[in-house]
């Protein structure tokens, strides 16, 4: 791109930032409530909730409340939420068999949401660690996180999630080769038009604390998830897994974590233009919640500013647990506030 910038004084940028108007005009990115998918903990019972200490303001909830809190979601206008499940630990086992369960708890969910708020986009999370006695995504045999048993798992969970009305499968296990099976096995069985977001780029982080709390998996996991999510030390790496997800059948891309892998974003937008998102875990959500509670940072500024940046490194959209917080404000912007 030329550049031409003229010398002081004829240059002078503080003109162009001198009123909002000017401003304004000069704005390069614009964050929008059609950005935002929101990430919802969904648990078993009737009429209760249950906060989540490491992530302030954030709750499990039954089935009907949390109809009732996507229905909220969609009158604000936001496209999508994503449902993760908290299953009791004397339900998880060795074989894995809730997660393809037609009647498991995520399933009921999306019926329930299909069946009341049947304009939102349903996303589900496709992994075995909400269901697996060792909490990690994938089988365990011997020590081994293996892959290609797993996937075969996470292809009857896919088809039981389309099953029930999912409109985004999205599959956050890492394991090779799953796109493409699941894929195969949606056309296969007519869900021509269910869409799947891989979590191509997911990294062996320490920010999804809070998230495993709130899905009952911390007490569970035993040892890491390194041999199956990526080295945080990489990006060529995130480049070639986007490739090879996308040639497999992805119609789109995440990375996860979000604000530390911004970089990331922008060369995954850069190099394949594809729909990119990227996930503002649980981790993050819980540092600006945590310093907001103790007034060291003004909540709603830094949480719009950190939704903004991800706009700006060049995705198309956002998982976060903001997500409401977010439209509301950004509704009373439309109205003139
Ligand atoms: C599990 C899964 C994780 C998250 C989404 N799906 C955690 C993990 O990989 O251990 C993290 C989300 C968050 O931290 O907000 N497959």
């Amino acid at each position: 791109m030329p550049r031409t910038v003229a010398p002081y004084p004829a240059a002078r940028f503080r003109r162009m930032r001198r009123t909002a108007a000017l401003r304004g005009l000069q704005r390069e990115n614009l964050l929008a409530t059609d950005d935002l998918i929101w990430p919802l903990f969904v648990r078993e019972g009737r009429d209760a909730a249950t906060p989540i200490p490491s992530m302030p303001g954030v709750e499990r909830l039954t089935i009907d409340r949390l109809v009732a809190r996507v229905a909220e979601a969609a009158d604000l206008g936001i496209p999508a939420v994503c449902l993760f499940p908290h299953i009791e630990p004397e339900l998880k086992t060795e074989d894995c068999a809730a997660a393809w369960d037609p009647e498991n708890l995520v399933n009921r969910a999306i019926r329930a949401i299909k069946a009341e708020v049947p304009q939102i986009a349903v996303m589900t999370d496709v992994a075995l660690d909400p269901y697996n006695i060792n909490g990690h995504d994938g089988f365990v045999v011997d020590g081994e996180i293996v892959n290609d048993e797993t996937v075969e798992a996470l292809v009857k969970m896919t088809l039981a999630q389309a099953e029930a009305g999912a409109d985004i499968i999205g599959p956050s296990d890492m394991m090779d080769g799953r796109i493409g099976a699941m894929r195969r096995a949606l056309e296969a069985a007519g869900h021509h038009h269910v869409t799947i977001m891989s979590y191509a780029a997911k990294y062996a982080s320490s920010f999804y604390g809070p998230f495993r709390d709130a899905v009952g998996a911390s007490g569970a996991l035993k040892g890491d998830k390194n041999t199956y999510q990526m080295d945080p030390a990489n990006s060529d790496e995130a480049l070639r897994l986007v490739e090879r997800d996308l040639s497999e059948g992805a119609d789109m891309v995440m990375i996860k974590p979000g604000m530390p892998y911004l970089d990331i974003c922008r060369r995954v937008k850069d190099e394949f233009g594809a729909p990119t998102f990227a996930y503002q875990v649980s981790g993050e959500y819980a540092m600006l919640s945590g310093a907001a509670e103790r007034g060291w940072l003004d909540g709603e500024k830094v949480m719009m500013e950190s939704l903004l940046a991800f706009k700006r490194a060049g995705c198309d959209g956002i998982l976060t647990y903001f997500a409401p917080r977010a439209a509301r404000l950004l509704q009373g912007r439309a109205g003139g506030g």
